[in-house]
């Protein structure tokens, strides 16, 4: 490991970085040049592509000492991702559910350009532009939220919801309101305050044990549907707790279950009645991806502070938002005397990134636009409701296969779950096989396909889900 370090340390500051620089050709101009090592780095064959990658990038959740396969991508087309290696493989993830319009999509290709020629980039700490204006107000009309903080990545999104809890309770001279309530079997991004209230078992509660806060975590919502776990708890710990934390109607990445929306009803009162805040994370949920534009849409129920993420920019870029409404958005500043407080606390670099809003814009345009089969259905839905039927059609022979424990589907969403986790890398491999892509998640293999994907690339998908599952090899057990 010291070695690793020592090596890396030269890389940067020794001769190595000087050689970089003194190899380039001298008859390149400064338009044309390109630092060899990068051109070597961009060129060279798949094997030594894979070698560097395999021994120096981090890649989600692997170890340097013993990382899990990767598949060289070359370029993404609609549904399909194609290897370096030729192969074609229809995806079923959407790029960890993002990239509901598919890859290479004209219209957000031709989004991002536009907004390319007028500016990249500005700060929006004293500066404001078009894109973001226009995307935090679209999102408060289509969640009917008042306030918006267009932020970085979903993990973020939920770190701004805590901030903001905290601060209304802290602007309410509530300042024993400093602790969350969640559901056991939730997922809520990878940053500290999320961590946090990610499921203590699944998440990485062991592996940062001592540094991460302790939250109160009560039943998952499908086996507490009468919410008499959560009564009880916020009964006996209100008065520590600031903010109720939860995924409506999908749990995603915490285990790909499906609850009834009346949880969400008993919830919103039970919030109510000891005065703690609501936030609904719909970050994997939003625009469309569970069968209504937002899970919330299941009930008449509205969050105080709500999180979207993911399918945001149709996969596009990294953007997210944290949506509140007018009592938190105000609250947070207003001071006990009646004067103006602390600002919400926030503010990173690339905060409402004019690119991605340009392309979130044009990507909510996509699916709100009128369906070609009928006008009255907007686009998201008629694909939603198709892939829906697909899924449950094609995958209902899994129930009585060997091993499956359930098989479910809401919305666009296929899942399988089994008696035992998965081989990723087997899967991996078989995946290769079969043309198909999917990235099982402990016992589920599971299947986000974008919205493009057409009927004959989700017979792949669904083919590929049996013939994984039948194989013994994919399977730890
Ligand atoms: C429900 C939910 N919340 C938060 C996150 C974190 O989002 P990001 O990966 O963009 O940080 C995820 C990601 O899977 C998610 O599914």
């Amino acid at each position: 490991m010291f070695k690793a370090i020592a090596r890396t340390n030269k890389r940067l500051h020794g001769p190595p970085l000087q050689s970089l620089l003194t190899t380039a050709s001298s008859s390149s101009t400064s338009s044309s040049f390109v630092l060899p090592h990068i051109r070597t780095a961009l060129e060279r064959s798949t094997s030594d592509h894979l070698d560097v990658d395999r021994t120096t990038i981090f890649h989600p959740y692997t170890s340097l000492l013993n990382p899990t396969p990767t598949l060289p991508v070359a370029s993404a087309s609609g549904a399909t991702l194609t290897l370096e290696t030729g192969e074609e493989l229809i995806d079923g993830m959407s790029s960890w559910w993002a990239c509901v319009h598919g890859y290479n999509n004209p219209a957000l290709n031709a989004a991002v350009t536009k907004q390319l020629s007028s500016m990249s980039h500005v700060m929006f700490g004293g500066l404001t532009h078009r894109p973001g204006v226009a995307l935090g107000d679209t999102l408060c009309k289509l969640t009917g939220m008042d306030s918006a903080f267009i932020c970085d990545s979903g993990s973020i999104s939920v770190e701004i919801a805590l901030k903001m809890a905290l601060q209304y309770h802290r602007a309410n001279n509530s300042t024993g309101k400093s602790r969350f309530i969640t559901v056991e079997g939730g997922y809520h991004g990878d940053t500290f305050g999320a961590m946090s209230v990610c499921d203590p078992v699944n998440g990485m509660h062991s592996a940062f044990e001592g540094v991460l806060p302790k939250h109160v975590f009560c039943k998952k919502p499908g086996e507490d549907p009468d919410c008499s776990d959560l009564s009880e708890k916020l009964e006996k710990h209100s008065d520590s707790i600031a903010a109720l934390v939860i995924e409506p109607i999908v749990q995603g990445a915490g285990g790909m279950r499906f609850y009834p929306p009346s949880y969400l009803n008993k919830a919103r009162e039970l919030c109510d009645a000891h005065d703690v805040i609501l936030i609904f994370d719909e970050i994997a949920t939003g625009f469309g991806r569970a069968g209504e534009f937002w899970a919330k849409d299941y009930t008449n129920v509205m969050p105080d502070i709500m999180c979207i993420g993911k399918a945001l920019t149709g996969g596009y870029m990294t953007l997210a938002a944290t949506l509140s409404t007018l009592k938190i958005a105000q609250g947070i500043s207003k001071s006990p005397d009646g004067g103006v407080a602390l600002p919400l606390m926030h503010g990173p670099t690339f905060t409402a990134n004019p690119l991605a809003c340009a392309v979130a814009l044009e990507s909510i345009n996509l699916l709100l636009r009128p369906s070609e089969e009928d006008e009255q259905v907007p686009w998201w839905k008629g694909r939603v409701d198709m892939i829906g039927s697909h899924l449950e059609e094609n995958l209902a022979a899994a129930k009585d296969m060997p091993h499956v424990v359930d098989v479910r589907v809401m919305g666009a969403i296929g899942v399988v779950e089994m008696d035992a986790p998965l081989s990723v890398p087997e899967v991996t491999r078989k995946c290769v096989e079969l043309g198909c892509w999917f990235r099982p998640f402990g016992n589920n293999l599971y299947t986000f396909p974008p919205y493009v994907i057409e009927k004959h690339e989700l017979e792949v998908l669904t083919n590929g889900m049996l013939k994984i599952i039948e194989d013994k090899k994919c399977r730890t057990v």
